[in-house]
């Protein structure tokens, strides 16, 4: 899980290498490095983040016109410098840079062990120059289709030759490769934010396919060396919108453009008069969807946690059993698809590895499939072909924020449309329509709490246990709350069904271990006050959520933080922007490394 970018051209590659590699950051930062060609490959590595790099890079004086980089996040092998990439033969002739697991490398490796070759690294991915260095005699495009078609597991990468100057090669399966045209000089990347400040027409490979790079041209073929014609996709969205735009970190401004990033996923979608919705990337007509008598979404993180609010969404709106899979288990659990399943994969990068497994699977087994994704052109959304882009623009940030608003959100459209083609009224369907048109309003109404929170995060931000407790569809936004708060300050912090804290994990609450309880006003308001005072009398401290200028809770504690007043159906999302803007401010507290919490990355494809 790994970020690769490649150019070849007729500028220094070095800048250009390394601006790429900085976005690519979210997707693995543990060490990096970069291979130049000139004459021959210099290599730099180091352990740490892509700005060690640079200025590595800068102290060694090296450049040239074509090269390619890595960021990594380790999976075979430790953080340290020889495991690092990029890797060489150990004739120095081929350098590759690879994202992705090599799950026969320990087979591929001792072969090539008894063949004579050296290793250095501790990684499955040093035996792919090593393979393309064994085939390769005068055809570059055979050798490198040779030694990928050994290969078991997964892979996106981006290979040189020291004897062709210019020419690079990049190839993918399942790992993402997209290709980016510029003039007389083109790259390849993992991910389009590498590109976008070169180039905005890109082609996206798929898997089993290579791309053969010059400066003047890029040719397509399978691995079995079949010419392809792709059409060029033309990437629209403002590069400007990757940058920091004056606020500290990449989280609080994502949390920021959540009335913008909502106000875009609802943009044309809610018909007011009808009260109903349009998302014309389902492709499905009233009728096909009436016929759909059952939901599975499969999702990881937080999208897992925005499937679960869509549980609650699709059956109580559209009468339609709906059910949540964590996506790495899916394919595992021999899933049942009956006909008229309707499977929702949730993925804000559409590239997680265990998402798009559970993908394949219910393509496999019949399943009408739509994916829910920010990433245009991503993987997941390709593959199922019909789905909604949740039109979030780029999240940056590793711990998601604004894709996961615009995920229940997209979710909500989608409830009140199936909800249309069956049991909800108009009257029903209007008033939740102008719910949702009324979300990015709601949701600025919580940023402007941020002093409010501010001050309670920083009150607490010495505690290490927290328990965030929640009933109905706020359940899902207290695991959603938990998991923020301990991704970026590392403190403990756990979700519970506010029911469930009696059935064992009560016996851990004490004057150290904080409750927050998501009170608002929703169906089961009323029992959750009793959990409230069942905290209170253990001596834990309680901070709650409140809806509007709800007096009820006031009595139990002052740490309050107030939402705005909204149906049941937006309170997961005005509550989770409170928590999201908690978990900030109590880790800025403690100085974390907010946008790059350690041992993670953005986009986990590997299983
Ligand atoms: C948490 C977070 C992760 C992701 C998970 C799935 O803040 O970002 O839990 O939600 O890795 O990623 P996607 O949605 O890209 O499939």
């Amino acid at each position: 899980m790994c970020g690769i970018v490649g150019y070849t051209g007729d500028a220094p590659a070095a800048k250009l290498l390394l601006d790429g590699l900085s976005r690519l950051e979210y997707r693995g930062y543990d060490s990096a490095g970069l291979c130049l060609l000139n004459q021959d490959f210099s290599t730099v590595k180091t352990v740490g983040k892509v700005r060690n790099l640079a200025e590595k890079v800068r102290d060694c004086q090296v450049d040239g016109l074509v090269g390619i980089a890595h960021t990594r996040w380790a999976t075979h092998g430790a953080p340290l410098e020889k495991n690092a990439h990029p890797h060489l033969d150990d004739g120095g002739r081929v350098a590759v840079v690879h994202n992705g697991i090599i799950e026969n490398y320990m087979a591929l490796r001792s072969r090539l062990e008894k063949r004579g070759h050296k290793f250095i690294s501790d990684t499955d991915s040093e035996v792919i120059p090593h393979l393309i260095a064994e085939f390769y005699d005068d055809d570059p495009v055979q050798a490198v289709a040779a030694a990928l078609r050994q290969l078991t597991g997964t892979y996106g990468v981006c290979v040189l030759f020291r004897d062709l100057p210019g020419l690079m090669i990049a190839a993918r399966s399942g790992s993402p490769v997209i290709v980016g045209l510029g003039q007389g000089s083109n790259m390849a990347a993992s991910d389009v934010t590498a590109l976008i400040t070169h180039t905005r027409n890109v082609i996206y490979l798929n898997d089993g396919e290579l791309a053969v790079i010059t400066p003047e041209k890029v040719e397509l073929r399978t691995l079995a060396n079949v010419p392809i014609e792709r059409e060029i996709s033309r990437i629209t969205w403002d590069p400007d919108t990757i940058g920091k735009g004056g606020y500290e970190h990449f989280m609080i401004k994502e949390i920021f453009e959540q009335p913008e990033a909502l106000a875009n996923t609802i943009r044309g979608r809610v018909l007011p008069d009808d009260g109903s919705a349009k998302l014309s990337g389902l492709n499905m007509t009233p009728r096909e969807m009436a016929m759909i008598n059952r939901i599975v979404i499969p999702g990881c993180g937080s999208s897992l946690h925005s499937g679960l609010i869509g549980e609650y969404y699709f059956e109580d709106i559209a009468g339609i059993p709906a059910e949540v899979e964590q996506a790495a288990e899916f394919r595992y659990r021999n899933p049942i698809i009956e006909p008229n399943t309707l499977v929702l994969p949730i993925s804000q990068s559409g590239e997680t590895a265990d998402t798009l497994a559970a993908v394949r699977e219910a393509i496999h087994k019949g399943a009408v499939v739509a994916a829910i994704s920010n990433v245009v052109g991503s993987t997941i959304a390709r593959e199922c072909g019909r789905g909604v882009y949740l039109h979030a623009g780029p999240e940056i940030s590793v711990a998601s924020t604004k894709a996961f608003t615009c995920q229940v959100a997209a979710l909500l459209l989608m409830s009140l449309l199936f909800g249309r083609s069956r049991r909800l009224s108009g009257e029903d369907g209007r008033e939740i329509g102008a719910e949702i048109a009324r979300l990015p309003e709601l949701v600025q109404s919580v940023l402007d709490e941020f002093p409010t929170i501010e001050r309670i995060a920083k009150k607490y931000a010495a505690f290490n246990d927290f328990f965030f407790i929640g009933r109905g569809c706020l359940y899902p936004v207290a695991l959603e709350g938990a998991l923020k708060l301990k991704e970026v300050s590392y403190v403990h912090a756990e979700g519970y069904h506010a029911a469930e804290l009696k059935h064992g994990p009560m016996s851990l609450l004490g004057d150290r271990v904080p409750v927050i309880a998501l009170a608002n006003r929703i169906p089961g308001q009323e029992k959750l006050l009793g959990n409230i005072e069942e905290c209170l009398a253990r001596r834990s401290p309680v901070i709650a959520v409140v809806s509007g200028e709800d007096a009820n809770v006031a009595k139990y504690t002052s740490d309050i933080i107030r939402v705005p007043a909204s149906s049941r159906y937006a309170a997961p999302i005005t509550t989770v922007v409170a928590l999201q803007i908690f978990a900030y401010c109590f880790a800025r507290e403690r100085k974390c490394d907010i946008d790059q919490p350690r041992n993670l990355a953005k986009s986990v494809t590997v299983e």
